[in-house]
């Protein structure tokens, strides 16, 4: 196993054969360590020991999909649905922009009331009172015209995990209705209209297999996006997958040096559900080859019902308030936060 992590490391150009036989690695202790190795060196040569902070403002939990995974889905009459209003989604900039963010990530469930004209505007205000500052996007799948216009309005990211390149386990997690060829054009089109873009999965969801996760790895590849999130799948008590396994932090880490390693200048956020299965989850995670941290500025009023998955944290070091925890943290791991836009770097 080791000689396969070698020869990825010299050359990544990968087939998905190859791919899947360096996903087996990560039983091989040896064959990780050198691949982990390899991936903090990549890390430190292109952005030192910094790590950038993303201040994440989770605005709506109303969804019009139904992902099988997901505690925000439509069909869980569970979830206490709440929107914020564009006054609030402004208080949360104005509160990071005073704890230094200088990055706002607007994330959501695909809720309909967000129309192109209402989330323009809101990204206009966000751009007139912060022009320094980038503001990403984390809501799903739209048409390229709507794309295009909170482009035209402001928005610099965006967030949209692929969640599986495999075709059968896509169909497994999500309801028929929805496509994996409709995920991938919706990425594609965002990087045709220069958005940074942001792709990934979860590692561990029900079904997944190593040749999914060759699939995953082959699609960064093509794709070759500026941000990889990916982070342990976490079951959620009010989903068909409450009764499965989580997925393995030890995993999660050996794919956050494999992607590292795939795509160099790559911002890879250390996760909050790394942080969940693990309290040194994201500390781990920045030793793996992470890059980004993404503490969590939604009001505290509504943390709770932005439930994801079960026991998702939210309260505690990940919070932005407590800024000064996580860079005493980060700084133990032997990084150091740095505040400032953190773009994708050129190629
Ligand atoms: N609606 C937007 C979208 O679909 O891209 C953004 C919100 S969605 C909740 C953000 C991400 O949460 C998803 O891409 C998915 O990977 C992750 N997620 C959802 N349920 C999860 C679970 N049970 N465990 C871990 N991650 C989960
Ligand atoms: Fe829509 Fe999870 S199902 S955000």
């Amino acid at each position: 196993m080791r000689a396969i992590a070698e020869r990825f490391i010299k050359n990544t150009d990968f087939t998905e054969d190859e791919f899947r036989m360096l996903v087996e690695c990560a039983e091989d202790p040896e064959a990780a360590e050198l691949l982990t190795q390899e991936a903090v060196r990549i890390r430190k040569k292109h952005y030192g020991d910094k790590v950038y902070i993303r201040g994440l403002i989770e605005f709506t939990n109303y969804c019009r999909n139904d992902c099988g995974y997901c505690g925000i889905r439509r069909g869980n009459l569970h979830a206490r649905r709440y929107r914020l209003t564009k006054e609030e989604i402004l208080e949360c900039c104005a509160r990071g922009y005073e704890l230094g963010f200088r990055t706002f990530v607007l994330q959501g469930g695909e809720d309909r009331w967000f129309t192109d004209e209402r989330m323009a505007d809101i990204i206009r205000s966000i751009r007139a009172s912060y022009p320094g500052c980038a503001i990403t996007l984390s809501i799903g799948e739209r048409s390229y015209e709507s794309y295009r216009l909170l482009k035209e309005a402001g928005a610099d990211r965006y967030l949209l995990r692929h969640e599986t390149a495999d075709e059968e386990h896509y169909g497994k997690l999500h309801p028929s209705e929805m496509s994996l060829a409709v995920r991938k054009m919706c990425l594609y089109d965002l990087k045709l209209l220069g958005y940074q873009v942001g792709a990934g999965f979860m590692v561990g969801s029900p079904g997944q297999t190593a040749d999914c996760l060759a699939k995953d790895l082959l699609f960064l590849k093509e794709l070759r996006p500026h941000m990889v999130g990916i982070g342990p799948f976490v079951p959620h008590h009010d989903t068909r997958f409450a009764q499965e396994k989580a997925g393995s932090v030890e995993l999660t880490l050996f794919l956050l040096s494999v992607i590292r390693i795939l795509l160099p200048k790559v911002l890879l956020p250390a996760t909050t559900a790394l942080g969940t299965m693990d309290p040194q989850g994201r500390e781990k995670g920045l030793q793996a080859g992470a890059n980004v941290v993404m503490p969590n500025l939604s009001p505290r009023k509504n943390r709770k019902q932005y439930e994801l998955y079960d026991n998702k944290i939210c309260t505690g070091e990940e919070a932005a308030e407590c800024l000064e925890c996580l860079a005493r943290r980060v700084e133990q791991a032997g990084y150091h936060l740095c505040s400032g836009r953190g773009d994708a770097l050129q190629e």
